[in-house]
């Protein structure tokens, strides 16, 4: 049995300029043990689709469920089985760390929980704020006990909604050592992230949304051999002939030329040379995800209408 099945998920918002459609019949499971990745610029409807997992919204159509459970029939089931990390800091300010989790714990029925409430505040190196008000907290050590909430009652399912977005490097690394941790000793985690390297280095399988559909679909090993093998970069402030403007990624200063070999990079250089183009900071790369994501938002005409 999956972990979450996604069955042809669509949410439609009203709003004063019409039907907004969020979501158009997203369809994908995840496996038990998985690290899934879900990605996709702002406004994809990444938040949209986690709100529905986790029971706060409801599709329009199509369902999903979470070990079986379907997450509006069989709510607490499901909810259960689910530890949501939100991507908006919502927290009660009159409760210290320890009490908030302890609150938490009760809600699911735990009674004495502080054995592994110490290891999520240790995990996580909060012990030495289990006794600081929330209110006190900076806001990346608020999101630290959002994410030792999310597990009190030890979810199967782990799903964070870009919890490092905007969180220093101490943080981040935390974080995923703990989540890591939690993934390899049996936990699914569902990361929804813009941060590239980040799904990279961390999730075992992506999937892309764009305008509410998925994109792409894979283990991120095959995404990543979808892109061009090799790039060659560069920084120049002139303009590029046609040409070459037609295949080049342009950020700034910085160019980048798909170029599949030495050959490919020779004829490359001689064409700028030919054309006057002064370059610095000549560099070959290895294509990333990014690469992959980058042409799969640019393309797809189909997903925006
Ligand atoms: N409550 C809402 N009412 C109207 N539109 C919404 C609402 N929530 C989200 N949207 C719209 O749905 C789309 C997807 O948003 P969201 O799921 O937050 O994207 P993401 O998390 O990928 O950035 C956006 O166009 C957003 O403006
Ligand atoms: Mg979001």
């Amino acid at each position: 049995m999956s972990a979450v099945s996604f069955q042809n998920v669509s949410k439609t918002f009203a709003t004063a300029r019409g039907e907004l459609h969020a979501l158009k019949g997203v369809s994908f499971d995840i496996e038990p043990g998985e690290f899934f990745g879900l990605l996709g610029p702002n406004g994809a409807g990444k938040t949209t689709l986690i709100s529905i997992l986790a029971g706060l919204s409801r599709a329009s159509s199509g369902r999903v469920l979470v070990h079986g459970a379907d997450v509006q029939a069989d709510f607490a089931q499901a909810r259960r089985c689910l530890g949501v990390v939100p991507q908006e800091l919502v927290f009660d300010p009159f409760f210290n760390v320890r009490e908030a989790l302890r609150f938490q714990s009760g809600y699911f029925g735990i009674q004495r929980n502080d054995d592994w409430i110490d290891e999520l505040l240790d995990g996580l190196g909060l012990t030495d704020k289990a006794n600081a008000n929330m209110r006190q907290l900076s806001g990346g050590m608020k999101r630290r006990v959002l994410v030792a909430q999310a597990l009190v009652h030890k979810p199967p399912v782990i799903v964070l909604d870009e919890p490092t977005a905007g969180v220093d490097v101490e943080l981040r690394q935390t974080l995923w050592a703990f989540v890591s941790r939690l993934n390899k000793q049996g936990s699914t985690v569902l990361l929804t992230t813009h941060y590239l390297e980040e799904a990279e280095a961390l999730c075992n399988r992506i999937a892309m949304l764009k305008l509410g559909q998925v994109v792409a679909l894979d283990k991120t090993s095959e995404l990543l051999k979808q892109a061009v093998a090799t790039q060659l970069c560069f920084k120049t402030d002139q303009a590029l002939p046609p040409a070459l403007a037609a295949q080049a990624r342009v950020t700034g200063r910085v160019v980048r030329l798909p170029a599949q070999d030495a050959a490919a990079v020779e004829r490359l250089l001689a064409q700028l040379r030919e054309q006057g183009i002064a370059v610095e900071d000549i560099e070959i790369r290895k294509a990333d995800l990014e690469d992959v994501f980058l042409d799969l938002m640019a393309g797809h005409p189909e997903a925006s209408a």
